[in-house]
């Protein structure tokens, strides 16, 4: 048998699991949940059933009644983790499989009270896209299967728990000084959504159906932040539909959470550098809300399909965006993401496989393999349709895709199908299959400007023949601008230059994690010691991969950088996510041949 998601030991001829019933007792000394999972398959199945896992230990499996479940663990192998195979007796519907996650569990991170902003109490969340649900739990981890849950958490009575599910109450816990949380996810997810933080956390309402909780010290400063999430929800039903989740609330982790957001459904998970104190980051919002139809309702069959669930949302991010904020904000949205999307293809190569939008993945673990081109690339596909068929045609094209595949998991070539359907002949007017199935970037793809955005670009490129912009043009740019202007300028200045570019624009100081990130990577790659006391400070808070690969790289420069790499990385790795050190340690290797 053909295995129909490469990431995965998923057998399409055996049972679907069709609904989960979790039990966790979280161990803060031993870093280690303690699980039961009951498994329901629907109907009465039999014989064998293959199911996902990574270092978890398997203590017991039994079918209803009680009756022990033979059951055998396969070897490890390097991305797909260990093969649970059970042996169902006939007649079973239900089977209970309890276990022990690793302590180094891939899903989880676990952070002392140092790591938080309280102090006080430890941490602990999960991030389990795109494989690691595996390590949390045994389950048919590909995004093909979908099943709605139920979970129980015991946890410390002094802490709280979210999971992406809505909230069923609590009561106390089987020991003294626990309390168990109930939550309920009654629509079909994949294993990829389901997650679970722990810690000291409070919560504010920011409208009916929405709420923020981040640790008390937080709290304030992600309501302001999070202040206009309601308008945005609305902004995003008027485009794509009535919201389908029932709730919409969102958790600000400790910095060390590895990436920008992630789209956990009724509970989006946001890095806590996207509280800049003045609303400008807030387009991560945009573009985790958007998840909740592209992508948690119509998901990637696998990931060799991931430009469906990113293209699609970074598209419909931008559309939020534009609706929010106009048509420069959107031109510098757009400009912003072509130079992710350059940094990505100039790290892979043009001619590289990871550089097509339909990817093939076996033996390629999903977490190397990420990047900006399904996000960037993606969108600009998706431009590229909009724009052939016509805003209007288009958008009821997106309803109508969205109302045929919701609750769905689906490939490539069904979108393509269902487009063909459709908008016949589109795709073949945009040269789809070659945006699809080619390398690199289409000579036509589209081309997004406003005169502002050329203005700015302009004044950049003229940095190095003395063009400077007047101190009262830098106070009028937003901070998008200000992030073009930067992401623009040369590499590598003189130290003069650094000086007074600072001086003008306060860069170092700035809590807008975006610009104050570019700026350190360019001071950091012009050797200019002035900011690397900053440099020190951020990269040893903040875990954000997407941070932590230009500075790290910028840092591989010039021999006393490296050397300023190597004591940072040294202090900061043990409060880095595995996923996060994974990135470092990959760019460092590339310092030693340089
Ligand atoms: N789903 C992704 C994050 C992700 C992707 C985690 C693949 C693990 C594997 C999330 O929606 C995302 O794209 N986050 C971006 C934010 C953005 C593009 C605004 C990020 O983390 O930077
Ligand atoms: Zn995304």
């Amino acid at each position: 048998m053909a295995r129909p998601d490469p990431h995965s030991y998923l057998d399409p001829d055996q049972p679907r699991v069709q609904a989960l019933d979790l039990a966790l007792d979280v161990d803060f000394a031993r870093h280690v949940l303690s699980g039961r999972v009951t498994l329901d398959l629907g109907a009465p199945a039999a014989g064998a059933l293959d199911l996902d896992t990574k270092g978890l230990v398997v203590h017991a499996v039994t079918a209803a009644g009680g009756a022990a479940v033979p059951f055998v663990l396969g070897d490890e192998e390097p991305i797909l983790g260990r093969r649970l195979r059970l042996d169902l007796p006939g007649g079973t519907r239900r089977v209970a499989i309890e276990y022990d996650t690793a302590p180094d569990a891939l899903a989880l991170q676990w952070l002392a009270p140092e790591q938080t902003e309280g102090k006080r109490h430890p941490f602990l969340f999960s991030q389990c896209q795109s494989i690691h649900a595996r390590s949390l739990l045994p389950c048919q981890d590909s995004p093909t299967v979908r099943t709605p849950y139920h979970a129980e958490v015991t946890i410390p009575d002094a802490l709280a728990a979210v999971m992406s599910a809505g909230p069923a109450g609590d009561r106390a816990g089987p020991r003294p000084g626990t309390r168990t949380w109930l939550f309920e996810m009654p629509q079909p997810i994949p294993s990829y959504l389901v997650a679970l933080a722990v810690g000291d956390l409070a919560s504010r309402d920011l409208s009916a159906r929405s709420r923020v909780w981040a640790e008390p010290g937080t709290v304030e400063a992600a309501a302001y932040e999070f202040g206009g999430v309601e308008e945005m929800i609305v902004t995003a039903e008027r485009l794509f539909g009535p919201y389908p989740w029932d709730r919409y609330d969102l958790l600000v982790l400790p910095p060390s959470f590895p990436y920008g957001g992630m789209e956990n459904p009724r509970m989006t998970f946001l890095t806590p550098t996207v509280l800049a104190g003045d609303r400008s980051l807030v387009d991560v919002v945009a573009h985790e809300l958007a998840h909740s139809w592209t992508g948690n309702l119509v998901t990637n069959a696998t990931m060799e399909h991931f430009w469906l669930n990113e293209g699609f949302t970074v598209w419909a991010e931008r559309r939020i965006v534009e609706a929010l904020h106009g048509p420069d904000a959107l031109a510098l949205a757009w400009s912003i993401g072509q130079q992710a999307l350059d940094g990505s293809v100039a790290r892979f190569g043009a001619e590289s496989p990871l550089t097509r939008l339909r990817t093939e993945m076996a033996g390629v673990d999903p977490d190397e393999a990420f990047s900006s081109i399904p996000y960037e690339k993606g969108a600009r596909f998706v431009v590229a349709l909009e724009r052939a068929a016509g805003r209007e045609a288009f958008d009821r094209f997106v309803r109508a895709y969205i109302a045929r595949f919701r609750f769905t998991s689906i490939t490539t070539e069904q979108f393509l199908a269902f487009l063909d359907g459709e908008l016949p002949g589109l795709a073949d007017r945009v040269g789809a299959r070659r945006w699809l199935y080619d390398v690199g970037m289409p000579a036509d793809a589209p081309v997004f400007r406003s005169d502002a955005l050329e203005a700015l670009t302009a004044l950049a490129e003229g940095f190095a023949a003395g063009t400077r912009p007047t101190p009262a043009q830098a106070a009028a740019w937003s901070p998008s601008e200000l992030l073009v202007y930067l992401q623009h300028l040369p590499r590598q200045l003189d130290h003069g230059a650094c000086a007074a570019l600072d001086a003008a624009l306060a860069l170092s100081g700035r809590g807008n994690h975006e610009i104050l990130v570019e700026w350190l990577t360019i001071a950091a790659g012009s050797d200019y010691e002035p900011v690397f006391p900053r440099v020190r400070e951020v990269l040893t808070r903040v875990g954000r991969m997407k941070y932590l690969r230009p500075l790290y790289t910028a840092l591989g420069r010039h021999q006393r950088t490296r050397q300023l790499a190597r004591d940072v990385y040294a202090a900061a790795r043990p409060g880095y996510h595995v996923l996060s050190r994974r990135v470092v340690e990959s760019v460092m290797e590339s310092y030693d041949g340089a």
